[in-house]
């Protein structure tokens, strides 16, 4: 039988719930389509500095390398603000294995699905037309990892992108496209950035290798804003690291929650590391009522992209629409439905047994 080596990091805040709810389905799934997965826990982001006094211990790295896959839950709290900003768990765990394992891309898509588009916040004129979006986003440059510089009374990030960089990222959106509707919108700011002026002329010269995809480039705010005004128009967004950031985050509330939105970090081998888009919310945190789907959504990207298991990312998926379509949901998305955290993974685990 395949067996399958998963880090599970589940983190802070309301990882550690909706992780059990993911592994839950994991089982499930593998049960059903004979194949094994080995999972192993280690410690990351607060929990790691409360236990052990920093955020990525060196036997959760190794955890890491070890393994086939990671299972990211979130890291950080208001716990943990007051620490220097080097050793908060986001910019000490999260960010370096982003960058340790060279996670340049991360593939966040976004759906309106059609039983409940009505609780999309956007208006249902807009929202019932659905909506099947691809966001890329580059994740181990720009702004992020570049030089950053405090004293008294300034401070600076800086972004820089080098042709390789956009290169490689813009070859994914396209490459991701001409598998779905053949349409990669360029997000930018290349009426400012010098950064933008370089990743648009890149992503230019890509688009000549892939004729049949159709290229836009469009500005970041008014992207932000068609994307609420008719999200319908676009296949793939292909941002870089920040803006890429804060459009997922708007693509997962027109979708109608953060909770909904999985992710996948990818260097171009078989390994990845998928997390849900959300944070560790802390406002709803060891209550049991945040929103599983994300995290459970994550698995099946993990399943598809590391173990090469479809059919089993394919039968997650469509036992989420179910649970979606009957309205079980947590309260992010309907107050009324009254279904809890552990409702959504078990409710999911039966629509995967029963199919
Ligand atoms: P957040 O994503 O944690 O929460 C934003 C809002 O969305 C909150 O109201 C929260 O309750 C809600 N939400 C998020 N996920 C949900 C879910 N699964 N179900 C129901 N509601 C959900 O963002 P924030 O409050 O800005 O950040 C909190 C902490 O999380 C910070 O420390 C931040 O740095 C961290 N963070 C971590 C990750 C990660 O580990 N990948 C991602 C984003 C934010
Ligand atoms: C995300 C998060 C992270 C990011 C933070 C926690 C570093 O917001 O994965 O979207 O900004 O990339
Ligand atoms: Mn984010």
């Amino acid at each position: 039988m395949k067996t399958y080596n998963i880090a599970v990091l589940a983190g802070d805040g309301i990882g550690p719930e909706v992780m059990a709810e993911a592994l839950k389905v994991l089982d499930a799934v593998s049960q059903k389509f004979a194949f094994a997965v080995k999972t192993q826990s280690a410690l990351v982001g607060g929990a790691a500095i409360d236990a052990h006094g920093e955020a990525l211990p060196a036997a959760t790295l190794e955890l890491c390398k070890q393994s086939d896959a990671i299972l990211f839950g979130s890291v950080g709290g208001p716990k943990w603000t007051s620490l220097p900003p080097a050793q908060q768990p986001e910019r000490a765990s999260l960010l370096p294995l982003r960058k340790t394992f060279d996670l340049f891309c991360n593939l966040r898509p976004g759906k309106i699905y059609p039983a409940f588009a009505d609780l999309s916040p956007i208006h249902p004129r807009t929202s019932s037309l659905g909506m099947d979006i691809l966001c890329v986003r580059e994740l181990t440059g720009g702004i992020y990892f570049g030089e950053k510089g405090r004293t008294d009374t300034a401070a600076f990030d800086t972004q820089t992108y080098s042709v390789a960089e956009i290169e490689r990222i813009a070859r994914v959106a396209f490459e991701a496209a001409g598998k779905r509707s053949n349409k990669v919108t360029s997000i930018d700011k290349a009426n400012v950035l010098a950064t933008s002026v370089l990743w648009r002329e890149v992503v230019s010269r890509i688009a000549k290798d892939y004729p049949a995809v159709a290229l836009d480039h469009m500005y970041i705010d008014n992207a932000a804003m068609q994307l609420i005004r008719s999200p319908q128009q676009f296949d793939v967004l292909l941002c870089d690291n920040l803006f890429g950031d804060i459009l997922s985050d708007e693509l997962a509330a027109i979708a109608g929650s953060l909770g909904l939105l999985p992710s996948a970090s990818l260097n171009g081998s078989n390994f990845g590391l998928y997390e849900p888009a959300g944070g560790s919310a802390p406002d709803i945190a060891g209550q049991g009522i945040a929103n599983p789907v994300a995290q459970i959504l994550s698995a099946a990207l993990l399943l598809r992209f590391s173990c090469g298991e479809e059919a089993a990312a394919r039968a997650i998926e469509t036992a989420v629409e179910q649970s979606l379509e009957q309205g079980i949901v947590t309260r992010d998305i309907n107050p009324a439905a009254g279904y809890n955290t552990r409702d959504i993974g078990d409710a999911i685990v039966r629509f995967i047994q029963a199919a």
